[in-house]
């Protein structure tokens, strides 16, 4: 024993230092951890899409942080599961699921009305949920079902809902896109891609859109003391590939993903941290990733463009342009 642990020695301190190295060049990659420790007390959030990956661990963090949590999720057993996760964890009970289906723009509605009769204000509004590269599905409403769920849906939602943000003191408005948006145009020839669908192109479009949003509301909210940002949470170990990978590819890119891709609950942080540091209250119109905010690509930047989509982004959800006002209470009365 005494004449092995010397011939050990090498190669067991060798193993250890690069398990040592993986690690650290793991957690770097994972990105930042959010840096304010500012608690959600008294305040309300609404995060769509809460009952898994990056959206459920964001709702995690911030029921922990004291915060009425408002889970907006189309399946209500899934949403109810992962709920009770969280009141678990988090021990915090405020936490409630309401049902909305963002394939549906009566859903939002009706989702958006329940919200404006229920709440006095909203502090924080996540729109998070989202697919990628799915078939070439229709919505309810016959557009193209990535445009529609990941950006249409949450544009009609904001503006039903913005009279709430602005009820609080300094309302956040909070859009997950991606590094995707840089390689995505808005094809205003044919939005839907009825002439021609490509699941990547689509996908890109749609986070490319969620950019353009919040540049034109920011600009549209500035004097109300409500902020719009964008999130970029990273390459992250969640469901989203699951219309392209399948269960074998899963298997065998596992141990890559487990290096590369990060954990649902790092990719939240930067999401908590627009959430909750006051020291980003004023922040309004950027583009962040790993809690910095950083440059946009250009298409994500052009004015015009943004302008032009949010005129056809009024017409596809049927929203007039004075929104906050005569579209709620009109939805309120159609509800009753
Ligand atoms: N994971 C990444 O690498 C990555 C990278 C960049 C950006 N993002 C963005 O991060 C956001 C969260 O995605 P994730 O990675 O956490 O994926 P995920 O685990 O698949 O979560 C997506 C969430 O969106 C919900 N959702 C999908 N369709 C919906 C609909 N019609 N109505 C209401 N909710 C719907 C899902 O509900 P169900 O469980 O019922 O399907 C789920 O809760 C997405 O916007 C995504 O584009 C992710």
């Amino acid at each position: 024993m005494a004449d092995i642990l010397p011939r050990l020695w090498y190669p067991l301190s060798a193993a250890a230092a690069t398990t040592g190295i993986v690690l650290l060049l793991r957690d770097f990659m994972h990105g930042e951890r959010c840096p304010s420790k500012a608690t959600m007390e008294g305040k309300t959030v609404i995060i769509t899409g809460a009952n898994n990956g990056i959206g459920k661990e964001t709702a995690k963090e911030l029921s922990k942080r004291g915060g009425r949590v408002i889970m907006a999720c189309r399946n209500m057993d899934k949403c109810q599961g992962a709920r009770d996760q969280l009141v678990q964890e988090s021990g915090n009970q405020n936490v409630h699921c309401q049902q909305v289906d963002l394939a549906s723009f009566e859903s939002v509605r009706k989702f958006a009305s329940r919200i404006n009769k229920s709440e006095a204000k909203v502090d924080v509004l996540i729109n998070n949920a989202g697919v990628m590269r799915c078939p070439h599905w229709k919505t309810a409403d016959g557009n193209e079902w990535q445009f529609q769920v990941n950006y249409l849906s949450h544009f009609l939602l904001t503006n039903l809902i913005l009279d709430k943000l602005k009820a609080a003191k300094q309302g956040r408005i909070i859009n997950t896109s991606s590094i995707a948006h840089s390689q995505g145009q808005i094809n205003f020839e044919d939005i839907n891609s009825t002439v021609k669908y490509e699941d990547t192109d689509a996908y890109m479009q749609s986070k490319l859109a969620l950019v353009l949003f919040t540049l034109e509301l920011s600009k549209r909210l500035e004097g109300t003391g409500v902020t719009a940002n964008t999130v970029y949470p990273g390459v992250t170990k969640t469901n989203i590939g699951q219309h392209k990978l399948s269960k074998m590819e899963s298997a065998v890119t596992k141990p890559f993903m487990w290096f590369a891709l990060r954990d649902p609950a790092r990719a939240a942080q930067t999401g908590v941290y627009l959430s909750v540091a006051p020291e980003v209250a004023d922040k309004t119109g950027k583009y962040w990733k790993d809690t910095v905010a950083i440059t946009p690509a250009a298409q994500g930047r052009d004015e015009d463009i943004a302008k032009k989509l949010w005129d056809l982004s009024l017409k596809m959800t049927g929203l007039s342009e004075d929104v906050s006002s005569k579209d709620q209470s009109k939805e309120e009365k159609a509800s009753s």
